[in-house]
């Protein structure tokens, strides 16, 4: 990790760089420390667009940006990141712009439920939502609470990327989601055809899985 100038809306933290998949990645204390495991669900992003001409990719719970800005940089899709956190979102887009991809990438801060607009639709969602109980946030004390806590089961804002995706898409298209664990899987693949989604292949990292659901 080395030192790096901060973005223009932090204050006084610090900034770090990590390397991610070859991006160079900042970010600090307030928002969630890149995990190096979650490159597998930008490459397989970049893996299903890979033929979709002009693709177009929204992340949701995009954090500092690095899972679809990689995802971008692999496949040449554009990208829409969305997140609450103003913090993160300003990472983002300095992220962007020092991997010079900022005429691919769009960063809305707004709750993923507002966000993007009435007549745009995408190739694929990406989502890594918050999926910590909310009785486990204690066990994660170096992690911003609004980037772990999941709610009551966990999947509270998981839910909300179901549910607001599927307007983000056309039948066929698909989503890349996090989850903790196979268990979480289980639990929303359950709910997912009520949502719009038919819950599909799962990849497992080193701390966390992805699942690849299809739009119905
Ligand atoms: C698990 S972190 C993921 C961040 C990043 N993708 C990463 O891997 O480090 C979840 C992110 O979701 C954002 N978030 C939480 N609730 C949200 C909501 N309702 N709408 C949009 N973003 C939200 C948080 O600000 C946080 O950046």
């Amino acid at each position: 990790m080395s030192q790096a100038p901060t973005p223009s809306a932090s204050t006084d933290e610090a900034a770090q760089v990590c390397d991610f998949g070859g991006l160079q990645i900042a970010y600090d204390a307030r928002v969630l420390e890149p995990r190096p495991w979650t490159a597998m669900q930008s490459r397989w992003a970049a893996e299903l667009v890979s033929d979709v001409p002009d693709a177009r990719i929204v992340e949701l719970c995009s954090g500092a940006g690095h899972i679809g800005l990689l995802a971008a940089s692999l496949s040449g899709a554009s990208l829409v990141c969305v997140d609450v956190d103003p913090v993160a979102c300003a990472f983002a887009g300095a992220n962007a712009a020092a991997a010079g991809l900022s005429r691919q990438v769009d960063v809305r801060c707004v709750p993923l439920e507002s966000a993007p607009v009435e007549g745009e639709a995408f190739d694929l969602v990406v989502a890594d939502p918050p999926w910590v109980p909310h009785a486990d946030v204690g066990r994660f004390p170096e992690d911003p609470l609004l980037a772990i806590d999941g709610g009551d089961d966990g999947l509270e804002v998981a839910r909300a990327c179901l549910r607001h995706g599927r307007s983000l898409v056309p039948p066929g298209a698909g989503m890349l989601l996090q989850l903790g664990d196979d268990d979480q899987v289980g639990r929303l693949g359950r709910e997912s055809a009520e949502l719009g989604w038919r819950p599909g292949e799962v990849r497992a990292g080193e701390r966390g899985v992805v699942l690849h659901l299809l739009a119905v």
